[in-house]
């Protein structure tokens, strides 16, 4: 950064539309005992974003203005405060903001929530992985997916899915995702047996396993869950990581990002990744000051796998649906 020059970040001053994401300079932070600052190259956009700008998420979620945005975030550690062993300054890293300020060219952040980047793993899927990562690997595990299951995903092709069907797969499951047309070929490229949702979908799952669904996992809300329960999925093989209102009629389960929140969960699934076991699409990559462009296309709910903002200047980046 050129001497006298602020770094710049997200800042919310209200709730309300992506009129409301502001790019603004700030001061640097400072690493306090036991924290680094990363000089971010990638971060992820991710639509619980959207539902707290939108304050549907004011309980969960308050917010004293100006607050920040983002989670996910990959780059090089540019300073370090007492205490940190173990990383160094100039360190490649991603990992995960708990105050939700990863959408800044500097970033603080506590040294247990980061990890190594593997060298293979590009930036842009490494600065977008973490929540989606761990979303995955819960979901999965809370259905307790195993070889001779049939597993069902609903929001199979977004940014959790992709990775979901994935870890089922390499768990032994027999997946179907479910998915619009457009996303058949991607699944298919990964194992899964596409399903098309919308009217009829009861029926085609039935007929695409007439001896039951042994697992259900629910990524995009608005009557999965009811669906499950009437195809007769048992209860607790049922996870869903947004229609917390049908988890409360049924009594079936939420585990999403917290319930894997760790930085083994986000080494494992950035090697899976890195060494090509599983695949990691990507819709479009924005420079950072086209964030309300982003927003605006993450919004659409049409992503496969993710949508990223790029940092730094000398990053090339690619605009638009490049479904890598
Ligand atoms: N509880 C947690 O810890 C946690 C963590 C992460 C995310 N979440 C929430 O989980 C949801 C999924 O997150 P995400 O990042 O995967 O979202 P995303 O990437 O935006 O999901 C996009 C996908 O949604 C699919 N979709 C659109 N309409 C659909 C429908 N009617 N039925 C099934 N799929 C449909 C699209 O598939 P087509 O293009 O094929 O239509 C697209 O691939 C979000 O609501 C998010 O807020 C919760």
């Amino acid at each position: 950064m050129k001497p006298g020059k602020m770094p710049k970040a997200v800042r919310l001053t209200a709730y309300g539309g992506i009129d409301q994401l502001h790019i603004v300079d700030v001061a640097m932070p400072e690493p306090k005992r036991n924290e680094v600052v990363v000089r971010v190259v990638s971060s992820g956009t991710n639509p619980g974003e959207i539902a707290i700008r939108e304050g549907h998420l004011k309980e969960m979620f308050p917010m004293d203005f100006p607050f920040g945005q983002g989670t996910d975030f990959a780059g090089r550690i540019s300073s370090v405060g007492s205490g940190v062993t173990t990383f160094a300054i100039g360190d490649e890293v991603l990992g995960w903001s708990e105050q939700r300020s990863a959408q800044a060219e500097y970033v603080v952040s506590e040294a247990s929530h980061l990890v190594a980047k593997p060298p293979s793993l590009d930036w842009f899927r490494a600065g977008s992985l973490f929540v989606v990562a761990t979303t995955a690997v819960a979901a999965v595990r809370a259905v307790s997916a195993k070889a001779g299951d049939v597993v069902a995903i609903s929001g199979a092709a977004g940014g959790v899915g992709s990775l979901a069907v994935q870890l089922a797969r390499r768990a032994g499951a027999r997946v179907i995702g479910m998915a619009s047309d457009d996303n058949a070929a991607f699944l298919a490229s990964v194992g899964v047996e596409h399903v098309a949702y919308g009217d009829g979908l009861e029926r085609r799952l039935r007929a695409v396993a007439p001896e039951g669904i042994d697992a259900f996992i629910d990524l995009f809300g608005g009557g999965y869950v009811d669906l499950a329960v009437k195809l007769g999925v048992s209860t607790e093989r049922i996870d869903t990581i947004i229609d917390f209102a049908a988890a409360e009629k049924h009594g079936v389960k939420t585990d999403g990002s917290a319930q894997a929140a760790s930085p083994a969960t986000l080494a494992d699934v950035a090697n899976l990744i890195a060494w090509g076991e599983i695949v990691m699409p990507l819709t479009a990559i924005y420079p950072f000051s086209l964030l309300h462009d982003a927003y605006a296309e993450l919004a659409r709910r049409k992503t496969r796998g993710k949508i990223v903002l790029a940092f730094e200047e000398s990053v090339k980046v690619r605009i638009g649906a490049t479904s890598m």
